[in-house]
């Protein structure tokens, strides 16, 4: 068992409300872990808010600021070394990470998807693209996935998934509400096993 509490980067874009409900958790489970970085593409959302409010440290880093992709991993690498990062978790962070950060975090960066993957994933595949693309579909059944990050977008192993119903009334932002009700106890549960695999 390791001694010193896991150090969790979170990456956002926007509301937060994942990292919110992973916060919180982390409080109430007493688990092994804190979060001490807040990494946004956005300087004003209201997860940056959020970290604000609550004394975790936040960077606003996006590709605009750099000449190159590579100045751009180079520096997102540093932040997150400089705060002796364990684990990057992705909550509603809608940009790519560079491929030189993940493969400088292999296994260690994991995100969420609202939907059951393999299906309705990939480029392009966010937000309520996805919802509408499920009910397109006529699927009887939606869910989220929380899944290890690679190079390649929501192809990483899956770790854990969660279903909900669609219901034949549902508009995407209906079905996309539901969705992310089932996320915010799907993804301190995903993480919460994963810490546990990390720590052993
Ligand atoms: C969630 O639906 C998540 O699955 C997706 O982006 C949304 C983020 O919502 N990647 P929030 O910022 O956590 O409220």
């Amino acid at each position: 068992m390791s001694i010193h509490k896991t150090r969790l980067a979170i990456f956002c874009s926007g509301t937060g409300s994942n990292f919110q409900a992973i916060f919180h958790a982390l409080k109430n489970k007493q688990l092994n872990a804190e979060i001490v970085l807040c990494l946004s593409n956005r300087a004003q959302c209201l997860a940056m808010d959020f970290a604000r409010l609550n004394g975790i440290e936040t960077v606003h880093l996006t590709e605009k600021q750099f000449d190159s992709l590579d100045d751009f991993a180079a520096a997102m690498l540093e932040c997150i070394r400089k705060q002796s990062i364990d684990i990057i978790v992705l909550a509603g962070y809608m940009r790519k990470v560079p491929d030189d950060v993940v493969a400088a975090f292999k296994d260690r960066i994991i995100n969420i998807h609202p939907a059951l993957l393999p299906k309705f994933g990939g480029e392009g595949m966010y937000g309520i693209h996805v919802h509408s693309a499920v009910l397109r579909a006529g699927e009887t059944e939606s869910g989220a996935t929380v899944h290890l990050v690679n190079e390649e977008y929501d192809k990483g192993k899956i770790l854990m998934q969660r279903k909900v119903a669609v219901l034949p009334d549902d508009t995407p932002e209906i079905l996309a509400a539901r969705v992310l009700e089932c996320e915010h106890t799907l993804f301190p549960d995903a993480l919460e096993k994963f810490l546990a695999g990390h720590q052993s």
